[in-house]
């Protein structure tokens, strides 16, 4: 039977990893995968996370199952730190495999509540949603998001191609720190987009994976703020991965804002269910560090202080490449890289000038051209500018 298999494509950002790791060149850099690497090339444990692990280590006595949602402290912390203001009235929530199994979850829910659901999403957008929803057999329509002339987001065409999902459909928005491209949505933007969807009834998917990588923790949750507090019915996938830097603990939460508490008990009861047919019980590990973190004072400040410093690393990083690539291509093309927030900017080069960057310079992105500027250091940042205008982009 197992030989009947069909080979799968290999994920296109996690082969890149491999790639990376066997090119043997000095100075190779990689601006692949979306993970945080300080200027020494390391992805560190970040100091609240530790102590909190150690208190975890100190206190617990057991590692009996929790809760098929996963713990409340957890749940209750991590909504609050996404919306600012829970309404507990209309507030479901579950614990999820990382950000993916949120979504994932958030997908299989809105098909249980509407079998003929079609999800709009952005073009581009990170390529496993689109491999999910393949996977699941699930309609899809792609938006158009991404100028590739400003770099920016086509706001005009976005809101013509998301006034066409109707009630009952989903619309897929990335929160903050748009993924792959970086450009992001204003917040008058956002307006007009809870404007659009509470005409048409469609519900917002938020996929929400970089809080606090691009304008700060409060500022990135604004334009998800804004759509909980405008719409009845609003679904949001966050992820702890990134800025908690426990990508291998997947640590994720969906939430489901509801009509009313009636709606609240159904929607908490199927999501329950959900993780009972996929997972089970959620991993603990990473949601009690997470709960360990947001709870004391104490462990918050430190863990959004060193937080901060990374988003500031990385806005120096988008500066300095900007003014690297002003004066070395004497123009101001790329000014968009500083104006991009989060990891991620498409630089909007070819295929086969990635490859350029690859093969001459053992500079690694992704293929379409996304590049990952936590990859970068002070050091690297000349040498990227310099392969960018060589290899003619
Ligand atoms: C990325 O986009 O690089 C990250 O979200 C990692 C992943 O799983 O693809």
């Amino acid at each position: 039977m197992l030989s009947n298999l069909k080979p799968q494509a290999p994920d296109k950002i996690l082969m890149l990893i491999e790639e990376f790791k066997g090119d043997t060149r000095q100075g190779k850099i990689d601006l692949g995968v979306g993970v945080y690497k300080d200027p020494n090339g390391v992805t560190p444990v970040m100091r609240a996370v530790k102590e909190a692990e150690k208190r975890i280590w100190e206190s617990q006595t057991s590692k009996a199952y929790t809760v098929l949602a996963g713990e409340a402290d957890y749940r209750n912390a991590l909504a609050a730190m996404v919306l600012g203001d829970v309404p507990a009235d209309r507030t479901a929530s579950v614990a999820t495999v990382g950000g993916t199994g949120a979504i994932r979850q958030a997908l299989e829910l809105a098909r249980m509540a509407n079998p003929d659901v079609t999800v709009y999403v952005s073009d581009p957008t990170w390529p496993n949603h689109l491999s999910i929803m393949k996977f699941m057999g699930l309609p899809f329509v792609e938006y158009r998001y991404f100028d590739n002339e400003t770099r920016g987001v086509d706001f005009e065409a976005m809101k013509a191609d998301i006034a066409k999902a109707g009630k009952g459909d989903v619309v897929l928005l990335h929160g903050c720190c748009h993924n792959p491209t970086g450009a992001n949505l204003t917040l008058d933007q956002w307006q007009e987009v809870v404007a659009i969807l509470e005409k048409s009834g469609a519900i917002p998917l938020i996929d929400l994976a970089y809080q606090g990588f691009g304008d700060g923790l409060d500022a990135d949750a604004q334009g998800t703020r804004l759509v909980a507090s405008r719409l009845p019915e609003v679904l949001i996938a966050a992820s702890c991965s990134k800025n908690f830097g426990i990508y291998r603990e997947r640590t994720g939460l969906l939430i489901a804002l509801t009509e009313n508490a009636e709606a609240r008990d159904l929607t908490q009861g199927a999501m329950a269910f959900l993780n009972r047919q996929n997972f089970s019980f959620p991993p603990d590990h990473g949601a009690r560090v997470v709960s360990t973190i947001l709870t004391d004072d104490g462990l918050r400040g430190d863990w959004m202080a060193e937080l901060e410093e990374i988003r500031n690393t990385l806005l120096g990083l988008r500066d300095q490449l900007a003014s690297e690539l002003r004066s070395l291509s004497d123009s101001d093309r790329f000014d968009f890289i500083a104006r991009h927030r989060g990891m991620f900017s498409r630089l909007g080069a070819t295929p086969e000038q990635v490859q350029t960057l690859k093969q001459e310079s053992g500079i690694y992105m992704v293929g379409d051209s996304r590049l990952n500027i936590a990859g970068l250091n002070r050091d690297t940042v000349p040498v990227l500018a310099r392969a960018i205008v060589e290899a003619g982009i």
